[in-house]
């Protein structure tokens, strides 16, 4: 019997330094332009489960309301659209990332399947050996909290919500409409002074 749990030991142990040597000898290539490992996506997905762990339970403090769901909106196209892409861009944002950032709004499922804490648990930890950062310096707790709400309920968001996830609209409007009229009324009426001045500067 002992030699038969030495023998399992010694074998699991030789799995172990093969494993090892194979992984360090250049068999898994880091760059990000080739196919996952057989089994990589599944052990990557179990290791996140785990670490989330009980924080999946974590009720969030705040209610999925449209005021929450519009600030989520904000945070999220402020400090995520970047690489997870806009709702109007269904093929997602950023490119070269391995894993590459999913896309988080319909037609997608995202993770509005996921309960709102293992969401909150992601943004405010990141998640390791991939591009996903961690926020929790950068935003609230309460703002972590709006933007999970936000993912969790994508596919059900309030029409305004949604507006403000496509293209922003306000970058077009100040441009168009402000600007030209006061720089073409302003600048024959304006022009002596500043050329006065400047010629007094010169001397
Ligand atoms: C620099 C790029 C980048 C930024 C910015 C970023 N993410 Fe991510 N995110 C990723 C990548 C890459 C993954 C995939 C990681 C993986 O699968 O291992 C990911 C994964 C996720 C997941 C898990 C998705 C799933 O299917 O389980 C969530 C949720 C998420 N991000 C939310 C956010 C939120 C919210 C923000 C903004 C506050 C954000 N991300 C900002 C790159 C980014």
């Amino acid at each position: 019997m002992i030699k038969f749990i030495v023998g399992v030991l010694i074998g699991i142990g030789l799995v172990l330094v093969a494993g090892y040597f194979f992984v360090t000898r250049g068999a898994v290539f880091m760059g990000t332009n080739a196919n996952p490992l057989p089994l990589e996506r599944r052990i990557a997905g179990a290791a996140i489960s785990a670490s989330i762990g009980k924080s999946a339970d974590d009720p969030s403090p705040l209610t999925a309301d449209e005021t929450n769901l519009q600030a989520g909106a904000q945070v999220y196209m402020k400090a995520c659209a970047g690489c997870h892409g806009r709702m109007d861009q269904a093929t997602g944002g950023a490119k070269g990332f391995y894993p590459s950032p999913p896309h988080l709004f319909p037609p997608s499922k995202g993770v509005t399947d996921d309960p709102v804490g293992a969401t909150h648990w992601v943004v405010k930890n990141g998640i390791r050996f991939s591009a996903m950062p961690s926020f929790n310096q950068k935003l609230s707790d309460s703002e972590i909290w709006q933007v999970s709400l936000l993912l969790q309920s994508a596919n059900k968001l309030p029409a305004s919500v949604q507006d403000s996830l496509r293209q922003p609209r306000q970058q077009q409007q100040p441009q168009s409409q402000p600007q030209p009229q006061p720089s073409q009324q302003q600048s024959p009426a304006t022009s002596p002074t500043p050329q006065g001045e400047s010629g007094n500067l010169k001397r």
